[in-house]
């Protein structure tokens, strides 16, 4: 049989790969499809270029919409980016009957309702597993492999470049700005990071599988995003006198309200796996009714390990595409007419633990004061550290860090608590609260 006829568009780092791992890999890969799969078509700006990488035997061109006219091409590969010209060429191809591999985790965390919807209508598939931690097959896992279990909830790294800056930040007792730079130089951060470092490349992947998970549309707009650019090297520090890691989670949850969706860095326990993942790792936890916890691990980014979740993709659509349509595993995991109307929460309304760093005047009765707002609000506390004051300010220092961890308590009590201990004139400084998370 011919093989099944595939044009990308853009070939960077993710596309050579894909290229490259599907030649290397061309034979097992066929005795696995059913028959063959070639990249047949380029289109990318730089023409020369990407000709020297797929050498003389593919067409390249400098017009994706060139790819999306030929009516040899079965699947289109957008590999471009952003929401601007990719989303236009996606909905293009779409609409010209091709089956759509993406690895767009912010075009689809963003338009996903309508990129889906057009596809559904179409009968093609839009196929998207690189779209979230790169190489782990955590798509396949949720939409297919946990199928039976209703799905509680999932905490994942899944942010490579946030996880190598609090490695070294935990590692070598950095701040955060000269752990930047470092990454930047080493190529681990981009030059503009701040779709990694304030937490929003993060909330495009867990919003994907919030909605796979919980049968809910993506609703990246309620997602609550905060970033690692506050975190102290002290608050790492003390996290870690205290036995947890600070670590920036993509979490969703089910409640009996709706679900919660949220990303910010957290407390875990250190003795949890997740908690050693280092570097540009990622990992992400699922915890299902049936399975308890399960935890994937891998590369999130990169040339072939992105590649291998492309060409999953690739053989999923040529083994499935002459399929009837309704036989085919729905895009977000439940079938459309069958998708939820749970709420997803305002932060607000989120529950969980805290950890609480105070910058004090060292005076009698501080401690009862700040204790007794906590009281008040009815959070109860887990523990309380108080440094030397001479080990937080040098010798004779009249200031120290209070710690506070508490146990389960509304985020909207917690913030009135700690607007009423910010009031409090023997508070010196801004007060940190990173939430905490047990992942039992
Ligand atoms: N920039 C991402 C990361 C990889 O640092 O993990 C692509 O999503």
């Amino acid at each position: 049989m011919k093989s099944i006829q595939v044009g990308l568009l853009g070939i960077g780092t993710v596309g050579s790969g894909t290229f490259n791992v599907l030649r290397r890999n061309q034979a097992e890969i066929k005795r696995r499809a059913g028959r063959g799969i070639e990249i047949s078509m380029v289109a990318d700006l730089d023409v020369t270029r990407a000709q020297a990488v797929v050498g003389p035997d593919v067409k390249v061109v400098n017009d994706a919409r060139a790819v999306i006219a030929n009516p040899e091409i079965d699947i289109v590969i957008e590999l471009i980016g952003g929401y601007g010209i990719a989303k236009q060429l996606v909905m293009e191809a779409i609409a010209a009957g091709k089956h759509v591999v993406t690895a767009n985790k912010a075009l689809l965390a963003v338009h996903g309702t309508e990129i889906f919807a057009a596809a559904h209508a179409k009968g093609v598939m839009v196929a998207f597993e690189a779209a979230v931690a790169g190489g782990i097959p955590i798509i396949k896992a949720l939409r297919e492999g946990l199928t039976a279990n209703s799905i509680q909830w999932i905490a994942g790294i899944i942010n490579g470049t946030t996880n190598f800056i609090l490695s070294e930040m935990r590692d070598k007792g950095l701040d955060f700005a000269t752990v930047l730079k470092e990454a930047q130089k080493l190529g681990y951060a981009e030059a503009d990071p701040t779709f990694d470092i304030e937490g929003v490349d993060a909330a495009h992947k867990v919003t994907l599988m919030s909605a796979i998970a919980f049968g809910i549309p993506v609703q990246f707009d309620k997602a609550y995003i905060e970033g690692i650019t506050k975190l102290g090297a002290a608050d790492i520090k003390y996290a870690e006198q205290l036995g947890y890691r600070i670590k920036l989670l993509g979490i969703t949850k089910r409640t009996s309200k709706g679900i919660e969706l949220r990303v910010h860095p957290s407390l875990i326990p250190a003795k949890r796996l997740i908690a050693n993942v280092e570097g540009a790792m990622n990992a992400v936890v699922v915890n299902g009714d049936a399975v308890g916890n399960t935890l994937y691990y891998g590369k999130g980014a990169g040339s072939e390990p992105t590649a291998s979740a492309v060409i999953a993709d690739l053989v999923d659509i040529t083994r499935l595409h002459t399929a009837d349509a309704a036989q085919r595993v729905p895009h977000l995991a439940f079938h459309p007419e069958s998708m939820s109307d749970l709420p997803i929460l305002s932060m607000s309304e989120v529950v969980t633990s805290y950890y609480l760093r105070l910058r004090v005047a060292d005076q009698a009765g501080v401690l009862a004061k700040v204790t007794g707002i906590v009281a008040d609000a009815g959070i109860s506390i887990d523990a309380v550290l108080q440094r030397e004051a001479d080990e937080v300010g040098g010798e004779g220092s009249t200031q120290t860090d209070l710690i506070i961890l508490t146990h389960d308590t509304r985020e909207g009590t917690m913030n009135q608590a700690i607007a009423l201990m910010q009031a409090l004139p023997t508070v010196l400084e801004p007060i940190t609260r990173i939430r905490k998370e047990e992942l039992a």
